[in-house]
């Protein structure tokens, strides 16, 4: 069997874990990962510390592995320092993708990226694919940099737009589920935000999306969201009503109260319609999520 060789970028971060979890234990796939830190959290896997934007280091691993498909999962993803850092936001989420995408041609890889509804302004969402970005934070123009730079190659490409991940990961910080469940059951007041609306989005849900790209091949711009579309502080409810927590340690504020440098769209989430239609994506519920949350910690406790 002549298997697939995968090259996974960001292999350590929320969503490359999710990723590695589900490529792990394919037979016809001959699986490499790379990301910033100098070590990996998966043994027996093949692993470079690699900085996507320093271009000889991208160049070296793409020609040496000589990948079918380039996962890139890393980003420069702190949106608010993506205001003070604007260089090293650029270097990563733009020269960085511009690499992998000018190596992804004499490797002759398709390259599968990552990008997020940031790209618009949040005036009148959910988006569909047709709709016209314009980001209005320094993170959405670095990644709708990130998009288009790849279409200066003639390279087989797939932008994969997502929104507010979550899911659990054996390694890294906690997600938002995990951050609310904690605090809840420590009785801590949190104050969330009722005017930022999403489809929150199960990283399981995107990496089974992800892998479905790599099984069809379809190239082209799909978005990737959940099932339900709802502000912060209603998911934030969903969680506390799931989990028997109180809900009454959650005030409402809205996102001005927050004065973070980086502005945030507002109205936002994303249309599935497309990936519905042409991948077979099937989001599952948030209470589906939250059962599969369940069983993780339990398995997995802390
Ligand atoms: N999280 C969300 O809610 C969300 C929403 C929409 C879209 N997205 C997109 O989804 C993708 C995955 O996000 P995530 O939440 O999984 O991010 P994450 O947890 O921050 O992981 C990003 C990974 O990229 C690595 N990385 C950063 N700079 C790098 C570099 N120069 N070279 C190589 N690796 C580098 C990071 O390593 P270090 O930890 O060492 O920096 C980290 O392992 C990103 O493209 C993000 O823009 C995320």
């Amino acid at each position: 069997m002549i298997k697939k060789r995968i090259l996974l970028i960001g292999s350590n971060g929320m969503l490359g874990q999710c990723v590695v979890e589900n490529l792990r234990n394919r037979n016809d796939i001959e699986l490499t990962l790379a990301s910033a830190e100098d070590t990996s959290f998966f043994d027996n896997i093949s692993y470079s510390k690699l900085d996507i934007s320093n271009k000889k280091e991208v160049k070296k691993i793409v020609l040496d592995f000589y990948p079918d498909y380039i996962i890139n999962v890393a980003a420069y993803t702190n949106v608010d320092k993506c205001e003070s850092e604007k260089e090293l936001a650029w270097n990563i989420n733009v020269n960085g993708v511009e690499y992998l995408a000018k190596y992804s041609v004499p490797s002759n890889a398709h390259l599968i990226h990552i990008s997020t509804d940031y790209v618009f302004d949040g005036l009148a969402g959910p988006y569909s694919e047709n709709d016209l970005p314009n980001p209005i934070s320094y993170y959405g123009r670095s990644k709708l940099a990130g998009e288009n730079v790849i279409k200066k190659f003639d390279i087989k490409s797939t932008i994969l737009r997502t929104n507010v991940l979550f899911g659990p990961t054996k390694f890294g910080r906690p997600d938002f589920v995990k951050w609310v469940f904690n605090s809840l059951s420590e009785n801590k007041n949190i104050r969330i935000v009722t005017d930022q609306i999403n489809n929150p989005t199960y990283i399981e849900d995107l990496a089974q999306a992800i892998i479905t790209i790599c099984d069809s091949e379809k190239t082209g711009l799909f978005n990737i969201g959940g099932a339900e579309l709802l502000n912060r502080f209603e998911f934030t409810k969903e969680i506390a009503e799931y989990f028997n927590l109180d809900f009454n340690l959650v005030e409402p504020i809205i996102t001005a109260d927050l004065n973070q440098p980086a502005p945030r769209p507002l109205n936002s989430g994303l249309i599935n319609l497309k990936a519905e239609t042409e991948i077979n994506y099937k989001p599952r519920s948030l209470k589906e999520c939250f059962g599969l949350i369940k069983q993780f910690w339990e398995n997995n406790p802390s």
